[in-house]
């Protein structure tokens, strides 16, 4: 027996990242990535001092314009990630962001008996379930807290609290930009200009295609269908809708159903059927979708026996998604261990069955309507409510049809003719009416 493991009972050995640290001696931690949310994290640590806790190394490139005089001065600054992978740092707390070179750091450090604590949804979507494995089988801890919804705790509450119940549903608000965008427009905006504003606080990048085109939102609705749906998904088999689709238009029209519009991704299991989607929807009023606005995130966990939970928040943002990463820090330090949740590979698929919203801008002409009911009655599809409103012109005219719940593939049938009409200016846009 070597003198560290002298130190340690079998437990705290399974519990203590990297296997061989002593439990009085704090967590030695290298933190890679100095930007909003590093730099965060480095002033918690330095600030509150949280008991267990040490940074020892900060890795980024061009390291000399990050270097900051309030760590303590016995931080290695290094813009060698070999080296500092090959330190003795218990912990690498992954703040870089994307899959590559990333994901080659991060196997290195779980190879090498180290813990990882990462806020990255894309590396955690894409190879989650390996790196865990390859965590476990070397002894360290795998934890990604931060990576959906950023400061609210769903991830811990997930795997904690919620784990002695049955998830069957969960769905939610999990991007930030996008909410910011539909909130402003509810609020009588439009688009490209909210978009700017968005852009010029720093919310959205300059290529926004990831936020509004639903695929930040698919990698993190995929990481939380395995801790709550317990089903490892291929997140490139969600298929996401754009918010670009949207227009003040039908605000106005949601707000006559009672409704607002929101992106919502939203994750069930239905019988035998796994369905999965992120797009705009209409939520109701009264929902607590409906409620958050700005940068906001919220997700809310349907289980068969506790019922709704509701999670909501900051999303991002620099020191929110830093708490986070330091709560994991403290949870690998105090040698929490989580509760395995098993999860089993399943394909997805985006059937689900709903009201749906239908707007659709034509060159009025008679029949439209006659065409498009009929349409809908082939596939029995129900219609709840025509709404014209007055003063828009013929040769642009915009008119809603509201349908009862019915599959997502029997709408897209009925549809498809309807589509082909030339009198049809633009797409339909169907939405799911969440009620
Ligand atoms: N920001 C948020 O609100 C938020 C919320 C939740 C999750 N996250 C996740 O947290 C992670 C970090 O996000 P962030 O907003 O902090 O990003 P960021 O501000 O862009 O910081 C990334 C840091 O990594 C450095 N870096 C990038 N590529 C590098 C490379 N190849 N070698 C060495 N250093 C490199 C950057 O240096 P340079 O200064 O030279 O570019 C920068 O200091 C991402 O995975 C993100 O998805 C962020």
């Amino acid at each position: 027996m070597s003198l560290v493991e002298g130190f340690l009972s079998s437990s705290e050995r399974l519990a203590a990242p990297g296997a061989a640290r002593p439990v009085n001696r704090p967590l030695r931690i290298a933190l890679f990535g100095f930007g909003t949310v590093g730099s965060s994290v480095a002033r918690i640590l330095a600030e509150s001092s949280p008991e267990g806790l040490e940074l020892t190394h900060v890795f980024n490139r061009g390291v000399a314009r990050k270097r900051v005089d309030w760590t303590p001065a016995s931080v290695v600054w290094s813009e060698d990630a070999d080296a500092v992978l090959a330190s003795d740092a218990d912990v690498v707390v992954e703040l870089v962001g994307g899959l590559d070179p990333v994901g080659a750091w991060v196997r290195r450090a779980l190879e090498n008996g180290k813990s990882v604590v990462t806020a990255n949804k894309k590396l955690i979507a894409f190879h989650g379930v390996e790196l865990e494995r390859l965590a476990a089988a070397r002894g360290g801890h795998l934890k990604y807290g931060a990576a959906v919804a950023g400061g609210i705790p769903v991830i811990p509450g997930l795997e904690q609290g919620l784990a002695g119940d049955r998830i069957e549903r969960i769905e939610g608000i999990l991007n930030g930009t996008c909410n910011f965008i539909l909130s402003k427009m509810e609020a009588g905006a439009e688009y490209a200009e909210v978009l700017a504003e968005a852009q010029k606080r720093g919310y959205a990048e300059a290529d926004p295609t990831e936020d509004v085109g639903g695929l930040d939102a698919r990698a993190k609705l995929a990481i939380l269908m395995r801790l709550a749906l317990r089903v490892q998904v291929d997140p490139e088999e969600i298929v996401p809708r754009p918010i670009t689709t949207i227009t003040p238009v039908d605000f106005s029209y949601a707000r006559d159903l009672g409704s607002t519009i929101r992106q919502v991704s939203r994750a069930e299991r239905a019988e035998e059927r796994l369905a999965a989607t992120v797009g705009p929807m209409l939520v109701d009023q009264r929902s607590p979708m409906a409620w958050s606005r700005g940068t906001e995130n919220m997700v809310i966990a349907s289980g068969r026996y506790g019922g709704d939970v509701v999670f909501s928040g900051h999303g991002a943002g620099g020191h929110p998604t830093a708490v986070a990463v330091v709560s994991d820090l403290l949870a690998l330090a105090h040698g929490s261990r989580r509760v395995e949740i098993p999860s089993q590979p399943a394909r997805v698929g985006g059937e689900f069955e709903l009201p749906h919203y239908i707007r659709f801008l034509v060159r009025d002409r008679p029949g439209i309507v006659a065409a498009i009911t009929g349409a809908l009655a082939r596939e029995q599809i129900n219609i709840r409510a025509i709404l014209q409103k007055p003063g828009y012109p013929a040769d642009a005219l915009p008119f809603v049809v509201t349908v009862e719940p019915c599959k997502s593939s029997a709408l897209r049938r009925a549809l498809e003719p309807v589509r082909a009409l030339d009198c049809m200016l633009v797409e339909p846009l169907d939405l799911q009416m969440l009620e």
